[in-house]
C-alpha cells in the first residue's frame, strides 16, 4: 500500500461491518496472525484454519458482537465485544488496527462506534478490556484518552514465550460515558 493510500484513508471516518461471513473470519484470521498485532494478544501462536474453525463453533453468538473496521473501502481493523454477560450488563471489547493504519484516530473513532452501540444499543452498564502490561507500556494512553479508568492489576495473569506478565484492567460505566 502506498503512502498515499494510507493518507487518504485516515481523512475517512470508519463504520463497522457486523463479522458473519466465512471470508470476515479468514480475514481477521490473518490479520491477527501478523506478528506486530499478535504480540499483544493472549494467544502465543499463529492461529491455523482449524483452531478458527473450533472457536467458531465454540462462539456462543448470542454472547459476542463481532465488527470489521472499515475506511474508505478497505478493511483496516477489529473491534467486538466478546463475552456479553447479558445478566450483569457487562462486555470485554477487542480491538486492533491495522499497523499501517495506525496513528490516524481509527482506533479512537472506531472504539467510539463501539461505546454508543453498547451502551446505548445494547445497553450495558459497563464496557472493559483487560490489558497485557508489557515492559514501556504506552498503550495505557490509548484507553486512558478514550475515559476508560484503570481498576487495579492483575499479578502475573497471562503467560507468553515463558514470562509472566501482570494485566491491567480499564472499564468504563454507562453514566461516566461521554456518549
Ligand atoms: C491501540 C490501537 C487500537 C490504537 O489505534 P490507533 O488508530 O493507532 O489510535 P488513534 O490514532 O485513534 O489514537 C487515539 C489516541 O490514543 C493515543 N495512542 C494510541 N496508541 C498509542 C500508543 N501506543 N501509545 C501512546 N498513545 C497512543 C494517540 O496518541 C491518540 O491520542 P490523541 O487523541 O491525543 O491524538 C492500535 O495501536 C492497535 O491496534 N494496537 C495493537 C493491538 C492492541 O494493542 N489492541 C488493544 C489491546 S487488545
Amino acid at each position: 500500500m502506498s503512502d498515499m493510500t494510507a493518507a487518504r484513508i485516515h481523512k475517512e471516518e470508519p463504520h463497522l461491518i457486523p463479522v458473519k461471513t466465512p471470508v470476515h473470519l479468514e480475514w481477521l484470521r490473518r490479520q491477527r496472525n501478523r506478528p506486530l498485532l499478535m504480540k499483544y494478544f493472549r494467544q502465543t501462536r499463529p492461529i491455523t484454519k482449524s483452531q478458527q474453525k473450533q472457536w467458531r463453533k465454540n462462539l456462543n453468538r448470542k454472547n459476542a458482537r463481532l465488527f470489521i473496521v472499515a475506511a474508505g473501502g478497505r478493511w483496516i481493523g477489529y473491534v467486538g465485544f466478546n463475552p456479553i454477560d447479558w445478566r450483569h450488563k457487562h462486555a470485554e471489547f477487542g480491538i486492533f488496527i491495522l499497523p499501517e493504519f495506525q496513528g490516524g484516530g481509527h482506533g479512537k473513532a472506531a472504539m467510539r462506534l463501539l461505546l454508543e452501540y453498547g451502551f446505548v444499543k445494547l445497553k450495558l452498564h459497563k464496557i472493559y478490556s483487560d490489558v497485557i502490561d508489557y515492559p514501556n507500556e504506552r498503550r495505557f494512553e490509548f484507553y486512558r484518552k478514550l475515559g476508560f479508568k484503570k481498576e487495579g492489576r492483575n499479578k502475573e495473569h497471562y503467560r507468553k514465550g515463558g514470562r509472566w506478565f501482570d494485566s491491567i484492567p480499564f472499564s468504563m460505566f454507562k453514566s461516566k460515558s461521554k456518549k
